[in-house]
């Protein structure tokens, strides 16, 4: 590990996000904060709890979506759960989503509508950890609070030549982090590491020729930017299998379930279906003959695979279920699917 010496990183860094900092819908441009103009809190929370996880690309549209139907977070705090979840669908991670909408609700109830502007009392709300604690704080407030992203654990690593893995190397990083964080402009600085992690110190192949701080940068002297930042290795995933049923009636309507609050894709809809496991025991929501599709559904989530074969029948149009939802054709939205029951759907629509 090495010092960066007498260069101004921060600085460096700042400099280069006067000229290069990305456009996106949630922020404001270093132009418009050396004016004054902050970002709303309330698109910065959202912004940064979309972006966990996922891409700036992939978040933009849903950003866009969210603020257009709810503008603010007393209008986000009075919206029908399914109605958010609906629109989360695809993104992920739905106890992010839950844990958003507890969010709102805290801070229209609790706060009169107002986040509040300080670290400590950010991190006590829902849904929000150091991270996006951090992320608030110097964005939407300009205090200087250290965001600890995966883009700047590998801005830090490299800087350093930091060579113990991730995760334990994080508390390290994290010093490195703080001690770089200026008085001066933290919200746009938190954004620059973060950009030059996202467009130049990139994971892989790094752009070295054009990085404000390829002087000072000491795995670039001794050629190890690479291979940094390590990682213990992770265990292999497990694979699990499961059985779906996609049941249609002759108008049109569909039968499908709420999944319960907690747990895996937890207040999201969802088509009924087996436990998943090694070896499940098939678990048709109601007798009749249900019609095997050929190929089968292929998805990854965080701690597992899981392969699902995929039942079809009519729905009769008689029948009615106790835990079970008979949507209409004209009220159902495959968008409102999580990304492994829209696989389904997909798969059933493609026969
Ligand atoms: N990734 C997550 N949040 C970000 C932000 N505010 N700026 C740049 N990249 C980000």
């Amino acid at each position: 590990m090495r010092d960066t010496g007498e260069f101004d990183v921060s600085s460096a860094l700042l400099d280069w996000y006067d000229h290069h900092a990305r456009e996106m819908p949630w922020r404001v441009s270093p132009a418009d904060r050396a004016d004054g103009v902050l970002s709303e809190p309330y698109r910065v929370w959202l912004s940064e709890v979309m972006l966990q996880q996922t891409t700036v690309a992939a978040v933009r549209d849903y950003f866009m979506r969210f603020t257009t139907r709810w503008p603010t977070v007393q209008a986000l705090a009075a919206a029908p759960d399914d109605q958010v979840m609906g629109e989360w669908a695809g993104l992920g991670y739905y106890a992010r989503a839950r844990n958003l909408l507890k969010c709102a609700r805290v801070v229209a109830d609790d706060y009169g509508g107002q986040f509040p502007d300080t670290y400590d009392t950010l991190l006590k709300l829902p849904g929000i950890g150091p991270y996006t604690a951090a992320a608030i704080s110097a964005i939407a407030f300009d205090r200087p609070a250290t965001v600890l992203d995966g883009n700047v654990e590998r801005v830090m690593a490299r800087l350093y030549d930091i060579h113990d893995p991730l995760p334990g190397s994080k508390p390290l990083l994290k010093n490195k982090a703080a001690a770089l964080t200026p008085a001066a402009r933290p919200g746009d600085y938190a954004q620059a590491v973060m950009d030059l992690g996202a467009t130049i110190c990139t994971p892989k192949s790094p752009a070295c020729g054009i990085c404000p701080v390829r002087e000072p940068c000491a795995a670039r002297l001794e050629g190890t930017q690479a291979e940094l930042p390590r990682k213990t290795p992770k265990k292999p995933k497990p694979t699990r299998y499961g059985h779906v049923y996609i049941a249609q009636g002759s108008d049109g309507a569909l039968l499908l379930e709420r999944r319960p609050d907690r747990g895996l894709l937890g207040g999201m809809l969802g088509w009924p279906g087996s436990e998943w496991s090694d070896a499940p025991i098939e678990a048709p929501p109601f007798a009749t003959d249900w019609l095997l599709l050929s190929g089968e559904v292929r998805h990854t989530f965080t701690h597992f695979h899981l392969i699902l074969r995929i039942w079809t029948a009519t729905l009769p149009a008689d029948k009615s279920f106790d835990d079970l939802i008979v949507i209409e054709k004209h009220k159902f939205r495959p968008s409102d699917l999580p990304t492994v029951m829209r696989k389904a759907y997909d798969l059933w629509r493609s026969t």
